[in-house]
This record gives C-alpha cells, structure tokens and sequence, in this order.
C-alpha cells in the first residue's frame, strides 16, 4: 500500500498515523516516541484530546527532525468564533511546542459553547462553520499552519463548503470501517478529489462505545479473519490495510508498545479480499463516534449515506 498521498499543496501525507485519541498524556508521549522510533511520521492529535502538550514531548523525545513528521490537530468547537481561531490555533501550537502545524482540521462542523463546570452542558451556538473556516484559512496565511481540512461533516456541509471557500480543504477525516463503508459518501470524495482519513479504522473497543449495539467487535468478522489468515498478519492489520486499500489514510491508536508496532504491518487487499468484507457486513451499521445527540447537531456523516 501507499506510504504517503500527495496532497493539493503538493506536501506528502504519510499514510498511516498514531491515533491519540483517549490517550492518557503520560502514556500518549512515550507512545509517540516509541512509534516515531518504529516508523511513524504522522500524529493526529486534536485540543479535545487534552494531550497536546504529551504529543510534542514524545516529538521531541523521538529525537527525529520535525520537518521529517507530520503532525495534524483540530480545532474544538467552542473556538469557532472567528475571533477565536487564530488564537486557539495558536494555543495548539505553544502546547505542542511547534511552530507550525502540518494539517490542522475543524474538528467538527458545529459551534459550542460548553460550561467549565460541566462538560456534558453543552450549547449550540450559531456561528457558520463557513465563518470559522475563513479564520482558519488566515491561520494558513499566516504560515500558522501548512494544510486546513474538515472532519465529520456531512455530504451537505462539504459541497456548501467547497462552493463557498477561498481554500479548499486538504482532507477530510471521518469514522470509516467495515460498519460505516459510507461507500457513495466515498465516490463523492473521490469525484470531488478531497483526500479522506478514516479515523477507528478497528471499531472502537471503548465499552461505553461499543454497548450501544449489539454488533460483534469488528475483529471478530469471520471474512476478517480469513484474510488476516490468509496475508498471515493480525485481525487489526486487515482492518488497517482495508482503509489503505480504499484509497484513505489512516489512524490506528493504541499506546501499547507492541500494538503500535503491529499496527504497521499492512498489506494491499484485492478488490475481491475488499469485496469478501463489504458482503458480511451488509447492512450492519455502526457510528460509535457520533455525539449529535449531545450537542444537538442534525447534520452528520453517517445520517444521510446509509449504504
Ligand atoms: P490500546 O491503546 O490499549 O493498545 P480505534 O483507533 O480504531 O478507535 O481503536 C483503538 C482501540 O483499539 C484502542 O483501545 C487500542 O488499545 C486498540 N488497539 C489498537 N491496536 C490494536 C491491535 N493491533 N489489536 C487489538 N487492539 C488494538
């Protein structure tokens, strides 16, 4: 499979990268270290996480030159007021101690205002989240950041985006496994030419995730582990090279030292191993990170492509 895809900008963007989501900071700066030592160029952080600051230690413990890594973080939803933006962004970068940002992403389409005191109070604000890309696009100006993208926008948000942009998006990160293909969501990508980063390429594991259905994990699939088998590598390392072999980037997480290694082992998948997958998993559907029922959100990726 690819090691990188050529974005618009001309930069390459290293195909696989450590997820650092649900991180522990502690753990998350030496996990970064470790996987920057077996081969890693691209941590996709993001403020939410609250481990910005661990990712920038473990870059600096790697001892790796940072031009030679890629790093991609987001921008929250309670920073989309326009004047809030550049200095969110620069918040990021004196938190990962860099002086720029590779790929920085609007996390979310939607405004929040969220009360100090209670996380799970959360308002909608009313901001246009094409307001709040025209201030990212002058953090781009201002040499900030190299690259601006989106992440979990809808079908309707991306094409009212690219008509309404001065920069088009560099990449488009979204939930993508064998429970949410969202294949005519990814022809539409394709014909527009919007890169796109599956993000839980292996489900997700986190319990209070995975209990709001009944599907088995992912892991499990029989057609899983007949490839994993079959190329005789890990069930994870199918699911990871299936994202590869669609054509997406993506970001296995872990912090444990032998997963992360692991997680690098990928194989191209033919169209008939892709197809194996697609036809045991027809019509089982899951989105373990959608949060529109907390912020009240209507449009979202998932909700309106549902093959
Ligand atoms: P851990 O961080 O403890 O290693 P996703 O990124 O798809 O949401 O999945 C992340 C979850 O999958 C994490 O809980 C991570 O655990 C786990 N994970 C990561 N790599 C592997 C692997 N190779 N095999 C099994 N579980 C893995």
């Amino acid at each position: 499979p690819p090691t990188y895809f050529k974005l618009p900008s001309g930069d390459k963007f290293p195909s696989v990268g450590l997820g650092c989501w649900q991180s522990e900071p502690g753990a998350l700066s030496k996990a970064v270290a470790y996987a920057i030592k077996v081969g890693y160029r691209h941590i996709d952080g993001a403020t939410i996480y609250g481990n910005e600051k661990a990712l920038g230690e473990g870059l600096r413990r790697s001892g790796v030159d940072r031009k030679d890594i890629w790093v991609t973080t987001k921008l929250w939803n309670d920073d989309h007021r326009p004047e809030d933006v550049m200095k969110a962004c620069k918040r990021s970068l004196e938190l990962l101690g860099l002086d720029y940002i590779d790929l920085w992403l609007m996390h979310y389409p939607a405004a929040t205002d969220t009360n100090p005191k209670d996380p799970m109070d959360i308002r909608v604000l009313d901001i246009s989240y094409l307001d709040t890309w025209k201030a990212m696009e002058e953090c781009l100006d201002a040499g900030l950041v190299r690259n601006i993208g989106i992440s979990n926008y809808s079908k309707i948000e991306v094409g009212n985006l690219l008509n309404n942009c001065r920069i088009k998006p560099a990449v488009h990160q979204i939930e993508r496994h064998p429970y949410l293909p969202q294949n005519a969501f990814m022809k539409y990508h394709e014909e527009i030419g919007l890169h796109v980063t599956a993000y839980s390429p292996l489900g997700n594991t986190n319990p209070s995730f995975s209990e709001r259905d009944s599907l088995p994990p992912i892991q499990k699939n029989p057609a899983v582990q007949a490839l994993a088998s079959k190329y005789n590598i890990s069930t994870a390392n199918v699911l990871i090279s299936l994202q590869l072999s669609e054509g997406c980037s993506v970001l296995p997480k872990s912090v444990t030292p032998s997963r992360i290694e692991e997680n690098l082992r990928v194989v191209q998948l033919t169209a008939e191993d892709i197809d194996t997958i697609k036809s045991t998993t027809q019509g089982q559907r899951a989105r373990y990170c959608d949060f529109s029922d907390i912020i009240g959100y209507k449009y979202y990726v998932g909700l309106d492509d549902t093959d």
